[in-house]
């Protein structure tokens, strides 16, 4: 395997024994631990989050990452591996591995200015400027958070406090966050005016995806219903995209049955898709997105892979009421308008409007013929299909079983994907870098084609 963007480095001689290094250097970690007997390698999952769901072998950290490619280290031999990362940070490497340009904004934003509460930054302010305007809105307002979770709670938020009401309608197969709407536990602290809006469990309306029968769903659950929200291509449902006849449809009955609708870009958005909003495919005129759309929630690949930022972009001219809202005391947060965050950001933009968006077309080009390539191995295999737009590629297994071997063995081969929750965990996701070269598409491609290939 090559590894020619990224130095080796000297791997570590690993403990003779994992756990009795741990028990001597860390004993308090061993005492904490539910249970007795487990190796390092166990231990290490005790410590720290290493989401895996049995597809990768055991024990392997990762070490350095530049553009596509991650080396990892097998944490009981010391031995060093590099793959090109295709989980691509869950959608979050849109621009690879520690970019250039990236880096350099960071570097001059921590020389600058760190964080600084109440005052926004100019490259906040200046973010916002631009988000609105590539979200479509003529004028709008930005909040900027964390992480996806938070967006989708501060939009959730700004829904109940303008509509009043409490319910919230999603699509099935729809992925949001796993964070809980944490205002409830917070009481002693919250005012009065979101204590109302606030719930113990807010009416949640399941729309029948890409089906009719979601038209009725909506006009049923509109006494209680304030807020659409909505993925415009399921991206944890293995990137599935709907008829944009039926999209808009369901967009303009939101409307009229005064709901606020908002479209979760936080996977999709940022140029994934090959434009920068995944909603742009579906709804095309501007116009359109201007009166359908109150909001667009960002993250994951806002701030270049490198920085935890996200979004709240909300159309102004379709939310006057956000003026009697007190902010501060709603929505704010600690970390709001990063300073870091927001610099990163406005340079990954930079990136992905150079030359007129070429990094995304080009992107979509290249994925797309390697996506085709992967078709035409699929095809010879049972029930095994390739979907996806743009730089996103799903490949459905119909099993859970073959989807985690194939990941398994595209990691043999050098290559790192993962299975997706959508369609019972059969279905596999890869997710390249934007910056991904032709060279880079190739050698993906064959090692791809040969992991399939040994499956069949
Ligand atoms: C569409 C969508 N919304 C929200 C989230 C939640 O983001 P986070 O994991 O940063 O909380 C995710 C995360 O995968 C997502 O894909």
């Amino acid at each position: 395997m090559t590894s020619a963007r990224i130095a080796p480095r000297a791997a570590r001689p690993a403990p003779k024994s994992a756990h009795s290094a741990s028990k001597s250097a860390h004993p308090e970690l061993v005492e904490g631990c539910p249970s007795r007997g487990h190796s390092d390698l166990d231990l290490s999952r005790w410590l720290v989050l290493g989401e895996d769901r049995g597809q990768f072998p055991p024990g392997w950290q990762a070490v350095r990452a530049r553009g596509a490619r991650v080396r990892l280290r097998e944490m009981a031999s010391g031995r060093e591996r590099v793959f090109f990362d295709l989980i691509g940070g869950y959608g979050g490497n849109n621009f690879g591995h520690g970019h250039p340009a990236i880096r350099a904004a960071l570097r001059m934003a921590l020389e600058e200015l760190d964080h600084v509460a109440v005052f926004p930054s100019g490259q906040a302010q200046e973010l916002a400027r631009r988000l609105v305007k590539k979200c479509g809105f003529a004028s709008g307002r930005c909040y900027f958070t964390v992480g996806g979770s938070q967006a989708v709670e501060i939009a959730l938020r700004i829904g109940r406090l303008l509509t009043g009401k409490p319910g919230i309608a999603v699509m099935e197969g729809a992925f949001h966050g796993y964070g809980a709407e944490t205002v409830a536990l917070s009481r002693d602290y919250v005012p009065e005016e979101l204590m109302r809006v606030t719930p113990a469990a807010a009416p949640v309306t399941r729309l029948a995806w890409n089906d009719e029968r979601a038209f009725a769903q909506l006009s049923a659950a509109a006494q209680t219903t304030g807020t659409l929200l909505f993925e415009p291509i399921l991206g944890a449902a293995g990137f599935r995209v709907p008829d944009a006849r039926w999209l808009g449809q369901l967009l303009e009955l939101a409307r009229e049955l005064g709901m606020l609708s908002i479209a979760d870009e936080i996977q999709v958005g940022c140029g994934r898709t090959g434009k920068f909003l995944a909603i742009e495919h579906l709804v095309g005129p501007r116009s359109r997105r201007r009166s359908w759309l109150d909001g667009v929630l960002l993250s994951k690949s806002l701030a270049g892979s490198v920085y935890p930022l996200s979004a709240v972009v909300l159309n102004a001219d379709r939310t006057p009421g956000l003026s009697t809202i007190d902010e501060t005391a709603a929505l704010g947060e600690s970390f709001t308008n990063s300073p870091l965050g927001c610099a990163a950001a406005l340079a990954a933009l930079d990136l992905l409007e150079a030359d007129g968006g070429a990094l995304m077309s080009k992107a979509a080009r290249l994925v797309g013929a390697l996506r085709r390539q992967l078709e035409r191995a699929a095809a010879t295999r049972r029930s095994c299909t390739v979907r996806g737009l743009g730089a996103t590629i799903a490949v459905d297994f119909g099993d859970k079983r073959s989807a985690t071997q194939f990941v398994r063995r595209a990691f043999d081969q050098g290559v790192l994907c993962y299975v997706c929750g959508g369609h019972r965990w059969a279905t596999v996701k890869l997710i390249p870098p934007l910056t991904l070269t032709p060279q880079e598409a190739e050698e993906v491609g064959g090692r791809l084609i040969r992991a399939l290939e040994m499956g069949a």
